[in-house]
C-alpha cells in the first residue's frame, strides 16, 4: 500500500501537522513533557516525525517505534533511538517508564482497544492522546470514493491502514469518550482547542 504525500517525506508531514494542528500540537506535546516529568524512560509507540522527543525535560531518555522506513531515517539522522518496528510486537516492548500513544489509535481501528490494553500492561504510566472528533464521514453528503481520492494523495494515508477502517474514529462528545476509556479506568482526561478536538487522557 502507497501512502500519500503527507507520509513521504519527514519533511513534508511536519509541515503539514503544523498547518492542520495551528498550534495544538506545540500545546499537547508541552503537556504531555509536563505530565512525563524529569529523568523518565519514554518509550512512543507510532512516533512518526518523533516531535515529542524534542519535549521531554531533563534527564528523560527516548525510544520511538514506527514503520514508516523515511521517518525512523530521519530520527536516527537527528541522533534519536527510533527503529523501524510494528507496535504490535507487544513482546519486543523495551523497558520504560512510560509510553506514549498520540495519534495512532485513529490509524489502527479495529486494534486499537487491543493496543491500549497491552501497552497500559507493560508501563507504569499510558498517556494517550487523539483527535475527538475524527473525520466527520458522511456517506450521503460525500460518496466514499471521493474521500478515498483525496486520501491517496493529500491525506492522513499513513501506507500502512486502509481509510475504510480509519475513517470510523470519533466522538460526538466527551460522554461518549468517557464511554470509550472507561475499561481502562482514565485517571485523567484533559481536552485540548476550542472545540475540545483533542484530548490527552492518562490511564
Ligand atoms: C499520525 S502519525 C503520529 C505520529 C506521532 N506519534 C505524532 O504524534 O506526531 C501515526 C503514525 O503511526 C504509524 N503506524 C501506524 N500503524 C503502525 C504500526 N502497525 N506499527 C508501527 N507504526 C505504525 C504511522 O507510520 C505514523 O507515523
Amino acid at each position: 500500500m502507497k501512502s500519500s504525500v503527507s507520509y513521504k517525506f519527514a519533511r513534508t508531514y511536519n509541515i503539514l501537522i503544523s498547518i492542520v494542528d495551528r498550534g495544538i500540537s506545540e500545546k499537547k506535546f508541552l503537556r504531555i513533557a509536563e505530565i512525563i516529568g524529569k529523568n523518565k524512560k519514554v518509550f512512543e509507540i507510532g512516533c512518526g516525525t518523533a516531535f515529542l522527543a524534542d519535549y521531554l525535560k531533563q534527564g528523560c531518555s527516548y525510544i520511538g517505534w514506527d514503520l514508516n522506513k523515511n521517518f525512523v531515517d530521519d530520527c536516527c539522522k537527528r541522533g534519536l533511538e527510533v527503529f523501524q518496528k510494528n507496535i504490535f510486537d507487544f513482546d519486543d516492548y523495551p523497558d520504560n517508564d512510560v509510553i506514549v500513544i498520540s495519534d495512532v489509535l485513529h490509524h489502527i481501528i479495529p486494534r486499537d482497544k487491543e493496543l491500549i490494553r497491552e501497552a497500559k500492561e507493560r508501563t507504569k504510566k499510558l498517556i494517550v492522546t487523539e483527535p475527538r472528533t475524527g473525520l466527520k464521514f458522511n456517506s450521503k453528503r460525500t460518496p466514499f470514493c471521493v474521500y478515498e481520492i483525496f486520501d491517496k494523495f493529500l491525506g492522513d494515508n499513513d501506507g500502512i491502514n486502509p481509510l475504510a477502517q480509519r475513517i470510523k474514529w470519533g466522538f460526538a462528545d466527551e460522554e461518549e469518550l468517557h464511554e470509550y476509556l472507561q475499561e481502562f479506568s482514565p485517571k485523567k482526561i484533559i481536552f485540548l482547542g476550542k472545540n475540545k478536538e483533542k484530548f490527552i487522557a492518562i490511564l
